[in-house]
């Protein structure tokens, strides 16, 4: 299965990259293609709603030449699809949001079978709106929602929530 992960986060060496790393490990050691794309070093813009796409045939085909560009062959491809995400006032990054709603070039990715959500927080309880809104996706797309890590505060590269990643990868 070949897994594409959006980290959503600008800290190579943040939160969520603690937890995208272990993810990645146990995907790999369970024989999946795994690839990260570090969205915040990317310019991406927000979708203009101009439905280009649609009147394409969509198929990533979008009207924008941000660097979203390079990530639509990657989404054409991938069979599952992980949001990696700090929290940023109660919900994703924008650079998540920016890009999952660049998905819109598609529809629904072709190949796209399962998901997963990893969150990383300063406080507890504020998952809310970003757990809503990832099972509204995984309806909208008829996608299995494989599962959801959250780590705030003192979890967040704590071993319990880094072997939580490794078991999420390994659950593909
Ligand atoms: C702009 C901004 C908004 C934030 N909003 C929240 C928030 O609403 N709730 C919260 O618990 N933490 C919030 N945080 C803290 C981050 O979610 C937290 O530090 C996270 O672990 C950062 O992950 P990273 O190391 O991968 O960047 C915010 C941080 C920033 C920079």
């Amino acid at each position: 299965m070949y897994i594409l992960v959006f980290n959503g986060s600008p800290h190579p060496k943040g939160n969520t990259a603690a937890l995208v790393k272990e993810f990645v490990k146990g995907a790999k050691e369970a024989g999946h293609q795994v690839e990260v794309v570090d969205l915040s070093h990317k310019r991406i813009d927000g979708c203009l709603g101009c439905d280009y796409c649609v009147r394409q045939g969509r198929e990533g085909n979008c009207l924008k030449k941000d660097e979203m560009r390079d990530i639509y062959p990657l989404l054409k491809k991938a069979d599952a699809l992980v949001i990696a995400t700090p929290i940023y006032y109660f919900t994703w990054s924008a650079q998540t949001h920016a890009a999952l709603q660049r998905c819109y070039a598609f529809g629904k990715p072709p190949a796209l079978k399962k998901m997963a959500l990893m969150c990383s927080s300063h406080s507890p309880d504020v998952y809310t709106g970003s757990i809503a809104t990832y099972h509204d996706i995984c309806n909208y797309w008829g996608v299995e929602d494989v599962g959801i890590v959250t780590a705030y505060g003192e979890q967040n590269k704590s071993e319990q929530k880094l072997a939580e990643a490794h078991a999420l990868g390994a659950a593909f």
